[in-house]
């Protein structure tokens, strides 16, 4: 039997996990997203063109790859349908060429989960989480919460009855704000969408999964957001609402912890998060915003400016730590070209101590970074694309950062194009 890859991000999401996956797809005979829902928005560009996926996974540019949706994910049929319209436009139908299969235990995300999400945040004010305002948190409350619809749910002749009974507890629960919306438009969208979505085909993910890996095929597992972002382990309460964690892929797609292969950890050069929550690296400051122009921080589902800071690598251990990670994978040096001096976090002051780790509370108490200098390699790097020709001081940066984390830097990205990766060893 063959075992399951996984890829996913050790920060606070956007590392560039789509760009890599669609690299390491004509690995893989199928490539499968574990968790999370259209919060996520992963970026693969190539021959001049640009796409950006939200619930596809970033296999269906290879013509050769299956592409699965699994149980762990939550689907909004609406940006779903949207998402393989455009596709469609563009000259690419997953669909038509059969290579999309979605989990009937997938959770469908519905328009009033979207309404309460956005609810929660205007209610909490200043202290809102910055969701991205998709439904996530309250669609995974329904699923754990055992009231939520899933894929599988939209053949049953009992589909409307149940849709409706979970939106009138919904709109029960929506009394209690003080929030205005109206749902007729959302609602025949939403249901127009469930008959396109009846349309793909409907598989359950842990047969189907496990029949590759019997098969001897190759399987890949896509995350969502980043190891920080993660329910139990990121920046409670600055987190989504699932388990972004190497673990979240065992769940997530029904797999055994056991018939897990390689774990891809991917990270940028620097560090980024969108929302509220610590970041204790963060430079609210001009190099901030460089950081940002450079690297066009800005998010690629809700447009918003990115914060920037150095990368953390008490929070990098931690989370290579959590999830086994075999290989890394850095991104976007080529952001830090034009730098001097870069810096790299190695531990945090936190109440009068110095720490290499995450400690449980980083929002009360805000670490302050202690901060190790680096010599930037001024050099533009985009087009790099020998491993011989990469500058000596990245190199050494790169030595420097395996030395600290353990663990190897098997590729290396230079710009957003497929093309601009380097496989290091
Ligand atoms: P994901 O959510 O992890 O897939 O990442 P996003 O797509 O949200 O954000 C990553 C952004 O960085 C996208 O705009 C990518 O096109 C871009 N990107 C990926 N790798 C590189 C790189 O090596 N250099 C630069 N400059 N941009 C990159
Ligand atoms: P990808 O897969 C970056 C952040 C939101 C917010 C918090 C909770 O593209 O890396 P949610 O909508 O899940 O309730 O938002 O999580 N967030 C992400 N940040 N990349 C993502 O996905 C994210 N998905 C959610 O900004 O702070
Ligand atoms: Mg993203």
């Amino acid at each position: 039997m063959t075992q399951v890859d996984v890829l996913l991000g050790l920060q606070w999401g956007d590392e560039g996990k789509g760009k890599i996956v669609d690299v390491l797809s004509p690995q893989y005979d199928l490539i499968a997203r574990f968790q999370g829902g259209p919060n996520a928005g992963h970026t693969l560009e190539f021959d001049g063109k640009k796409f950006v996926l939200n619930t596809i996974p970033s296999g269906i540019f290879n013509e050769k790859t299956m592409n699965l949706i699994g149980n762990g994910v939550v689907i909004d049929p609406i940006i779903l349908k949207r998402e393989l319209d455009n596709l469609k436009a563009a000259g690419h139908d997953p669909v038509a060429k059969g290579k999309l299969v979605i989990a009937r235990k997938a959770h469908l995300i519905l328009p009033t989960h979207q309404l309460l999400d956005a609810a929660n945040e205007q209610k909490m004010g200043k202290d809102k989480i910055g969701s991205t305002l998709k439904g996530i948190g309250p669609t995974y409350m329904d699923k754990t919460g055992r009231n939520g619809l899933r894929v599988g749910d939209t053949t049953l002749p009992d589909f409307k009855d149940r849709y409706n009974k979970l939106v009138e507890k919904h709109k029960d629960m929506l009394s209690h704000y003080n929030f205005e919306y109206d749902l007729t438009e959302k609602e025949a969208a939403f249901f127009e969408a469930i008959e396109f979505l009846k349309s793909i085909p409907h598989v359950d993910s842990e047969h189907y999964v496990n029949g590759f890996l019997k098969e001897g095929k190759t399987v890949l597992a896509e995350g969502a957001q980043g190891t920080l972002l993660d329910v139990d382990f990121g920046s409670y309460p600055f987190v989504t609402s699932s388990n972004t964690t190497t673990a979240g892929a065992c769940t997530g797609l029904g797999i055994a912890p056991n018939r897990i292969g390689h774990v891809y950890g991917i990270f940028k050069a620097y560090c980024t998060r969108v929302g509220g929550g610590p970041f204790p690296t963060e430079l609210d400051n001009e190099i901030g915003e460089n950081l940002r122009q450079v690297g066009h921080e800005f998010g690629a589902t809700t447009g918003r400016a990115r914060r920037c800071g150095w990368i953390d690598l008490p929070a990098l251990k931690y989370a290579i730590m959590l999830n086994g990670v075999t290989e890394l994978i850095m991104m976007k040096a080529d952001v830090l070209d034009g730098f001097d001096t870069i810096y790299a976090c190695t531990h945090y002051e936190h109440n009068g101590e110095t720490i290499d780790y995450m400690p449980y509370d980083i929002i009360s108490v805000k670490p302050t970074p202690v901060l190790k200098a680096i010599e930037g390699w001024k050099t533009d790097v985009t087009k790099v694309n020998k491993v011989a020709e990469i500058p000596s001081k990245l190199t050494d940066y790169i030595a420097f950062l395996e030395k600290e984390l353990e663990v190897p830097v098997k590729y290396l990205s230079v710009g957003p194009d497929r093309v601009q990766t380097l496989e290091l060893n």
